[in-house]
């Protein structure tokens, strides 16, 4: 009865102990069945014969349980094993087994980036005029006109003239109309069964174009502990302004974007006197800017800053574009977007 009864207690510590896979967990089950199985291993071993009878139990009891633990051992090393290789096998593959394709400059030289790749790359279209201006028509043009040139007010007063600083913080701006706009095209596109004209892809095409510029911009200028709390909350209230105001009145956040882009056109104007001036230090080109415009490789900060001004030249017309498509009371998908301009 005895015997039976210290059998099940053991049989249960080793099912407990099984039956755990973590190893933590596997630990507190036999910490927990220790205690029962010294009393019921005291009780068996005295009743069988005492201390003489007894000892032979203890020994075989611990032999089992060093052999117990030194296979779970050996199976957790066997697990850690596995594990560490798996790491290494997800290094060596990108993407579930399948090997990264091997990607090169045309010159042979490997590709750095994984942000991007050489085929999203392009050259400038800098014939593009810069001094292109919507004359506001109508009440909502002078709205989203009014409503820039107030927004500029603060900026100018907050930089005064730390372009380097002021396009850095003005990227993380800039890159969250593309966004929203595309973001809700794509919905609005589910949502009916429609096709966007391309659109979809040419706001995100901004998005993503103006990240890069501020990828570049934070290559040249760290932010201080203040400036990200500042890009922090206007990011809260931009998106969720821009996002309502889209929702409301597509037309009018596509020109408020395009005179934003207008604004940012003058701001990289201006940056580029300073540094022809020498007032900013015309330093080397960041690596990644050269590769994603082509730059020469002893290209400068005022080359970088001349292909970010023609994108933001594209951005104006785009913009303007997409707004005057809405004025005419049709939807942007009723005239093909104009993608992979830059
Ligand atoms: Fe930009
Ligand atoms: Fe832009």
């Amino acid at each position: 009865m005895k015997h039976s009864a210290f059998s099940s207690v053991v049989l249960r510590a080793l099912i407990n102990g099984r039956n755990n896979c973590n190893r933590s967990g596997t630990a507190v089950a036999t910490a927990t069945v220790m205690p029962f199985m010294a009393a019921e291993m005291s009780r068996h071993c005295a009743g069988a014969g005492g201390l003489k009878r007894g000892f032979p139990c203890w020994k075989r009891m611990m032999a089992s349980e060093s052999l117990r633990s030194s296979v779970e051992a050996n199976s957790t090393e066997k697990k850690e094993e596995e594990k560490k290789s798996e790491g290494n096998s997800l290094v060596a593959s990108s993407y579930w087994g399948i090997s990264r394709q091997k990607v090169t400059r045309e010159d042979g030289t490997e590709w750095p980036w994984n942000c991007f790749m050489p085929w999203e790359t392009y050259h400038s279209n800098l014939s593009i005029d810069l001094t292109k201006h919507h004359v506001p028509k109508n009440f909502l043009d002078k709205v989203a006109y009014r409503t820039v040139k107030l927004i500029r007010i603060p900026t100018d007063v907050f930089f005064k003239r730390q372009y380097g600083c002021r396009a850095m913080m003005l990227e993380t701006v800039a890159a969250v109309p593309g966004m929203v706009g595309g973001m809700l095209l794509h919905l609005r596109s589910l949502r009916r069964f429609q096709h966007s004209g391309g659109w979809i892809k040419a706001l995100l095409e901004e998005a993503e174009n103006e990240r890069m510029h501020l990828m570049t911009m934070v290559e040249l200028v760290k932010p201080k502990w203040y400036e990200r709390i500042l890009v922090l909350v206007v990011q809260g209230v931009f998106f969720n302004a821009f996002f309502a105001l889209y929702l409301l009145s597509p037309k009018l956040a596509h020109r408020v974007v395009g005179y934003l882009e207008e604004e940012a056109i003058h701001s990289y104007t201006e940056f580029l006197r300073d540094l022809e001036s020498g007032a900013i230090e015309n330093v080397p080109a960041p690596a990644i800017a050269i590769d994603y415009w082509r730059l020469p490789k002893d290209a400068k900060l005022k080359d970088v800053i001349t292909v970010i001004r023609a994108d933001e030249a594209h951005h104006r017309d785009v913009n303007h574009f997409a707004s005057d498509i809405h004025f005419q009371g049709k939807e942007l998908r009723d005239a093909p977007a104009p993608i992979g301009y830059h």
